[in-house]
């Protein structure tokens, strides 16, 4: 165990940070849609250690995170639909599996040996300024125990990962609130994950409805795992008529619910604070408990909104 410090986003807290990342050690960092479990994606250790810390599958890859695409382009290839993808949504909640470059300096590790890179530019000032003060590729994956519910503040972080990490630069709550929407671009382009920019804007960019069929040689991203984002409780999804004993979360007007997702059912303000209500619901229904939630509509971060409960209802393996 080590002691896992708590550092402010201040110039002090990133020089620290930045110095840990430097020397192989991994820090937590804030970015808008969810914190990261932060490691020098270039350092093998590193990138073992954070697999390591999550007690994440080693054929699970990480997102790299990078400043500009400038650096984007020195780790990956794009194409004329890659370049307007980014273009449109970079700095931001979007990751692009793209082809990795040869001589790219990446561990092998990241990449769990394919031989695609998911990369990712975060608009958040905090994580813009560690990877500058950093000057190398970050590699995060959500700062959350593999399988469990994704962290929206530090107080999450360390819930999970104390003693596993050496800092987490607390960056205060995370405004979008689920994590990048994943895509590989192609014809069609393909969506990997649902997530922070919805569909209906990739769709005006694209100029096309990206596919979310798998097929046998270009399986989906490999972490998108049935059961993730659990909770200890059980988990009811489309409930308008909780039963008793039911902690029940709300979506527009559910009167009597323990909690609410947006009690006007807007579904950015839904995003914002899905994580953490899955954990206020968690701790009020107790490790037996049952959790139901109202209806969410399937338009903009709904859909991703219903993809990570879904996932959070599954079975557990
Ligand atoms: O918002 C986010 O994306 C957050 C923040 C920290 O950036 N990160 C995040 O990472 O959600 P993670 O590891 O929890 O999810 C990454 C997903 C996994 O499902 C993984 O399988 C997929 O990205 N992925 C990574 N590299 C891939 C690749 N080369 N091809 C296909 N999927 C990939
Ligand atoms: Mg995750």
């Amino acid at each position: 165990m080590i002691t896992t410090l708590r550092l402010l986003p201040d110039a002090d807290g990133i020089a620290r940070s930045a110095a840990i990342l430097k020397d192989g050690g991994l820090v937590a960092f804030p970015t808008e849609t969810v914190y990261g479990l932060g490691g020098a994606a270039t350092i093998d250790s590193a990138v073992q250690g954070i697999y390591a810390a999550k007690r994440r599958p080693g054929h699970n890859p990480l997102i790299v995170h990078v400043p500009d695409l400038v650096a984007a382009e020195k780790l990956a290839v794009f194409d004329e639909q890659s370049r307007r993808l980014a273009h449109a949504f970079w700095p931001g909640p979007m990751t692009l599996v793209l082809p990795l470059r040869a001589g790219a300096g990446l561990s092998q590790h990241v990449t769990a040996g394919h031989s695609s890179v998911a990369l990712r530019i975060p608009a958040h000032p905090v994580a813009q300024q560690l990877l500058r003060a950093t000057g190398l590729p970050l590699a995060a994956p959500s700062a959350n125990p593999s399988g469990r519910i994704s962290p929206t503040t530090a107080r999450h972080v360390l819930d999970g990962l104390s003693g596993r990490i050496a800092a987490v630069l607390d960056g205060g709550p995370c405004t979008v609130g689920v994590e990048s929407t994943i895509i590989a671009p192609g014809t069609p382009a393909r969506l990997l994950r649902p997530g922070g920019i919805p569909i209906e804007a990739l769709e005006l960019v694209l100029g096309h409805t990206p596919s979310r069929t798998a097929d046998a040689a270009r399986p989906l991203a490999p972490g998108q795992l049935a059961s993730h984002y659990a909770p200890d409780a059980a988990l009811r999804l489309n409930v308008t008529t909780p039963n008793a004993g039911e902690i029940w979360i709300g979506f527009g007007p559910c009167p009597g619910a323990a909690l609410s997702l947006s009690a006007s059912g807007d579904v950015t303000e839904a995003a914002t604070c899905l994580f953490d209500i899955l954990r206020q619901a968690d701790a009020l229904a107790g490790p037996a408990g049952h959790i139901a939630v109202a209806p969410v509509p399937l338009t903009g971060l709904g859909l991703a909104i219903n993809d990570r409960l879904i996932r959070a209802a599954a079975p557990r393996g």
